[in-house]
């Protein structure tokens, strides 16, 4: 069932009805300024930190689902109701939500009239900017009151939420014509405030909650609204909120438009005041200025539109396969660049209280967007590889405010060091840019330990290699990609850490997986060496790598896939012998992306495996049999009911790793399959039984295992999006840059007859054609660069500025 559908030529997917499964959300704003907004015009909003600088209030597990919002209610004699439907849920006689790239568009109609919320956060601004358009399309004349309300989140969104005994003193606002200001703070340690205008002088306003809702009242009933109207209340302490009233008179045919805004400013401390206790607001007003227009509205969002266009057009394909097209072209990379802005931190799942940046997400996220900002992805690079330790682990997470290693989380996470050396690579093989491996850059955050970026990679590379166990396979430390697969950490009490209660870093808990990584990105390491001429070093990588491929195909081989690790007493994980949990699949995805047991037949074998043990019909789980009870040797893994999350949940971020793996090995057809099963524009018609936003991937689907197989959760913030995007623009649709040049190898469905892709690389625009009327699953037969045959597959980087036609015909 479906709830809405894609509208491709507005790149905008358009909700019919406000009772989706969950609020469906959509992310404006991608500089500083942020609201997550739901389609029923539910959400908040916050500046550059959602904890620390929270804008508006948000009730996460809140019943009923989704209070706070940007909402307006309109009464209509004795009809009250909301454009979006909430919070008063009175039955609408038209809805629809548009969301688009950086902007919704919520429409709802009642008794002859319509009711239109544009919503976009102008690029450049720290301003959410809403319009309101309202029609008469009855006969007679329509009075109505319009209320639009938010309310203040006093700024820590984590005191707020908890800090009441001081809270509900401190709350001021400032009311001037038609702007109301928030200044909690203000008066003390804070130089910034937020402004929530109309450019319409209001007939009421309110700005205590208490006196717009009522004491006992509600956002689905205010007292306000439901009784005499607004009441002039200030503010002192308890909730501010922002509430106005508008009376309008529409004639029949007539209709009529407000602009309202909710911007954030900061002051310089000496000019905070205009006198005692009044904010300066010479800068609110000029941003109110900035919009005073309707002109200026719709400049900001042509500016919006704009921005998007040239993001996307760093990679477009035409493939005649709409639901690709869609994927590909618009919301895959969308979801990339919300990755990119939020990390893990605000989502509907997310509270934006919790953790900062992961290392390892960080460096992943970045192999999804790096095609379409560069100059953004270098910096991450940089700000993530000052979070590393001398001897080349890493701090877990990291502060995006503060940009400094999270000490409680600390550091041991074995995989997080590979992961620099992949996201570096990246970079290089985009952009070609060599200098930032002499960028000089901080060990622990301290600039006394700076060195160039390159000793950083050494160092990851380094680390894992010094860091072996028993069986010559990297120590797991206490968690490697799965964070919840602890096998040094030993649990008992609720409330405690899986990750870093106990000893927590063993000297025999081994990983596979990581194994699988040192090989795949110790060779990109190598490739780094040669290219800089060092290769010495590379020689003595690859032996320390050969080493390892054969641990993994001896000690991580277990006969038909490969193993997960070695818990800490030297027990197999992820093996044949083990009563649950007998097969993983991280291994089988990293250990033959890495090309290892790719000639000697492993592979295939561990991919078979995987299709004939781990696939379900909403994607691959991943691992069987799921643990049935809480086991102290391995950790929080255990502790998710059978089918959730790590314990045999379809944990979309590892699917794109076997399509990888099986392109990897020339299996066209079964790497496509794998990618439409979880790709959300092929499932969108069972909305109903997945539940989240049919436009973007979602951390996790339920596996088989669990009563509500097929329901997903934690959509936005997952790494899956970046690694759907890489396997499907790379290893499926074979357009890869590398260091020297794009490299033209298309893995597909043999009945894929050919497609068309334009690419922007290192600015070059490269057209490029695949014929594959041979009906073949992989290879290159022919290239053509500009009419002319190149030998191999291999375009060499042509100077910036110029379009290139390439063709390519498999067979
Ligand atoms: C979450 C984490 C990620 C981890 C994954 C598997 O998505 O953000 O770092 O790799 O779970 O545990
Ligand atoms: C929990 C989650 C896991 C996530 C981790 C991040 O363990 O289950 O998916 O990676 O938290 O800290």
């Amino acid at each position: 069932m479906q709830y809405g559908h894609f509208d491709d030529a507005r790149r905008e997917y358009v909700i019919t009805t406000p009772r989706t499964p969950l609020p469906w959300i959509n992310y404006l704003g991608s500089e500083a300024f942020f609201t997550l907004l739901s389609n029923t015009a539910g959400g908040y909003s916050f500046y550059k930190d959602a904890r620390l600088r929270r804008i508006t209030r948000y009730r996460y597990n809140a019943s009923p689902l989704d209070g706070e919002g940007f909402r307006v209610y309109i009464r209509d004699g004795e009809t009250v109701w909301n454009p979006g439907w909430q919070p008063v849920q009175t039955e609408l006689d038209r809805y629809v939500c548009r969301h688009g790239l950086g902007y919704s568009v919520i429409e709802g109609a009642k008794n002859g009239v319509t009711a239109t919320q544009e919503f976009l956060v102008s690029h450049g601004d720290d301003c959410l900017l809403m319009r309101l358009t309202l029609r008469n399309d009855s006969a007679e004349e329509k009075r109505l009151d319009v209320f639009p309300y938010i309310e203040f989140c006093l700024w820590d969104a984590m005191d707020d939420s908890s800090n009441f005994q001081r809270n509900f003193s401190t709350g001021e606002v400032e009311v001037c014509g038609a702007a109301i200001y928030h200044k909690t703070e203000y008066r003390e340690r804070r130089d910034h405030y937020a402004v929530f205008w109309c450019d319409r002088a209001p007939d009421g306003f309110d700005t205590a909650r208490e006196a717009f809702l009522g004491a006992y009242g509600s956002p689905a009933r205010p007292a306000a609204v439901f009784g005499d109207g607004c009441t002039g209340s200030l503010a002192h302490g308890w909730q501010p909120v922002a509430a106005q009233q508008h009376t309008l008179t529409l004639a029949p045919g007539a209709s009529v438009r407000l602009l309202f805004g909710l911007g954030y400013i900061e002051n310089p401390r000496a000019e905070k005041w205009e006198r005692p206790g009044v904010v300066n607001k010479t800068k609110a007003e000029a941003m109110m200025a900035r919009y005073a227009t309707h002109a200026a509205f719709d400049a900001a969002m042509e500016a919006l539109r704009a921005h998007w266009d040239s993001l996307l057009s760093a990679y477009q394909v035409r493939s005649g396969a709409e639901k690709l097209d869609r994927m590909v072209n618009i919301w895959n990379q969308y979801q990339c660049m919300v990755t990119f802005n939020m990390s893990r931190s605000a989502s509907y799942f997310e509270s934006g209280m919790g953790r900062g940046m992961g290392f390892r997400d960080s460096c992943q996220d970045l192999l999804g967007f790096v095609h379409m900002i560069p100059e953004r992805a270098r910096e991450r690079i940089l700000d993530i590889a000052a979070t590393q330790f001398p001897d080349g682990s890493a701090y877990h997470q990291y502060q995006p405010l503060t940009k400094k290693g999270n000490l409680a989380v600390g550091s041991g996470f074995n995989d997080d060091p590979l992961w620099l050396i992949a996201g570096t690579d990246a970079y290089l093989r985009e952009t070609g840019d060599w200098s930032i491996l002499d960028e000089r850059v901080d060990f622990d955050n301290d600039p006394s330990l700076a060195r160039p970026l390159l000793e950083h990679l050494r160092r990851s590379f380094d680390y894992t290699r010094t860091h072996l166990g028993p069986h010559g396979l990297p120590l797991i430390g206490r968690a490697d990609w799965n964070d919840c697969l602890n096998l040094n950490c030993f649990s008992s009490e609720p409330g405690e850490s899986f990750q870093t209660t106990g000893p927590s870093e063993g000297p025999v808990a081994e990983s596979v997986f990581i194994g699988g990584m040192f090989v795949k990105y110790g060779r990109a390491w190598v490739d780094i060496l040669r290219h800089l001429g060092q290769t010495g070093e590379a020689g003595a990588a690859e032996t320390d790598i050969a080493a390892m491929e054969k641990a993994v195909l001896t000690a991580g081989w277990d006969g038909a896939w490969f193993r997960r690790a070695y818990d800490a007493e030297g027990r197999v994980v992820g093996g044949a012998e083990c009563d649950e949990g007998q097969i993983f699949i991280e291994p089988q995805g990293m250990c033959v992306m890495a090309g290892i047991g790719a000639e000697t037949g492993e592979a295939a074998t561990a991919l078979q495996s995987v299709e004939a043990r781990l696939d379900t019909r909403y994607g691959i789980v991943l691992l069987q049999p799921a643990y049935t009870r809480y086991r102290l040797e391995l950790g929080e893994i255990s502790s998710y009911p059978p089918g959730y999350k790590e314990n045999a949940g379809i944990f979309c971020h590892n699917n794109p790793w076997i399509v990888c793996a099986e392109a990897e090995l020339g299996h066209g057809d079964r790497a496509f399959a794998v990618y439409r099963r979880t790709a959300p524009a092929y499932i969108e018609d069972i909305s109903d039984v997945h539940r989240t936003e049919p436009y973007v991937y979602s951390q996790m689907i339920a596996g088989r295992d669990a009563p509500s197989f097929g329901e997903a959760k934690n959509s936005w913030l997952t790494g899956t999006a970046a690694w759907t995007f890489l396997s499907i623009s790379q290893a499926i649709l074979g357009v890869k840059p590398e260091l020297d040049g794009l490299r033209i190898d298309p893995c597909i469905p043999a009945d894929c007859k050919g497609f068309e892709i334009t690419r922007r690389w290192r600015g070059a625009t490269y057209h490029i054609t695949v014929d594959n009327a041979a009906g073949v699953e992989r290879g290159v037969a022919a290239i053509t660069v500009d009419g002319a045959p190149v030998p191999g597959s291999l375009i060499p980087p042509a100077a910036p500025g110029k379009c290139v036609e390439v063709t390519a015909v498999m067979g």
